[in-house]
């Protein structure tokens, strides 16, 4: 029998550990015999996203903040309907580094746009297809700080006041939706923080 896909996102604030636990995630999963893809957003798999990506991400003009969220909601109308759900459809496993929770916690949470607002937009853009399960990798603005060091674009540079409310709104969706986002301690070791993410993928594996 045909294996249905899983679609997997990768959430927290910069440093946090997201890209790395993908990748390992990727090649555990890989090994075992699974179909992955890999991709991210802004900017995955396709050339609208990689335009939009440059724009968000070293703009020198003062991007108003609803022009900004519909950057990030444009790049992933195109993103799922595109490449993500296609792939789903094939059976395959999608790793996503940042999806619709980004733009709750940045935008909403960081930024203050109506919460509301970016759920609805988020479900229009995204066609109400949900990832299986999303990790949260929670570390302080501190910790954020010090393993992003000093070369941050237009997104990372927004300063720590703005990062601990980003922090917190990640906290408050994944609190808000404990079936389908899981919190990890992301401040421990990389092989800690890989141990129990695997865990919650094995469990998520079963029933697919
Ligand atoms: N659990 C961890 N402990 C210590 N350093 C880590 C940990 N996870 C990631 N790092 C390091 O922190 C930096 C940022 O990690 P990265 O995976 O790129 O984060 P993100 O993609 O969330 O911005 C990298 O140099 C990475 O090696
Ligand atoms: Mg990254």
């Amino acid at each position: 029998m045909k294996k249905r896909g899983l679609f997997i996102t990768f959430e927290g604030i910069d440093g946090c550990g997201k890209t790395t636990q993908l990748s390992l995630l990727r090649d555990y999963l890989v090994n075992k015999g699974y179909d992955v893809i890999i991709t991210r957003e802004p900017g995955g798999n396709h050339q609208l996203g990689k335009d939009i990506r440059n724009i968000l991400l070293y703009t020198k003009c003062e991007l108003d903040d609803k022009a900004e969220m519909f950057l990030f909601l444009a790049d992933r109308a195109q993103h799922i309907n595109k490449f993500i759900l296609p792939n789903l459809k094939e059976g395959k496993i999608v790793l996503c580094d940042r999806h619709t929770d980004s733009t709750l916690a940045y935008q909403g949470y960081g930024r203050g746009q109506n919460l509301e607002e970016i759920i609805y937009l988020n479900d229009i853009a995204t066609n109400n297809i949900k990832p299986d399960l999303t990790f949260l990798y929670d570390i302080d603005v501190e910790t954020s700080n010090l393993r992003v060091g000093n070369e941050k674009d237009r997104m990372e540079n927004t300063g720590s006041i703005f990062l601990e409310k980003v922090r917190l709104g990640y906290l408050n969706i994944a609190q808000n939706n404990p079936e389908s986002i899981k919190i990890i301690n992301a401040v421990n070791p990389i092989e800690i923080v890989f141990k129990d993410t695997k865990k919650y993928v094995e469990d998520a594996l079963k029933k697919i």
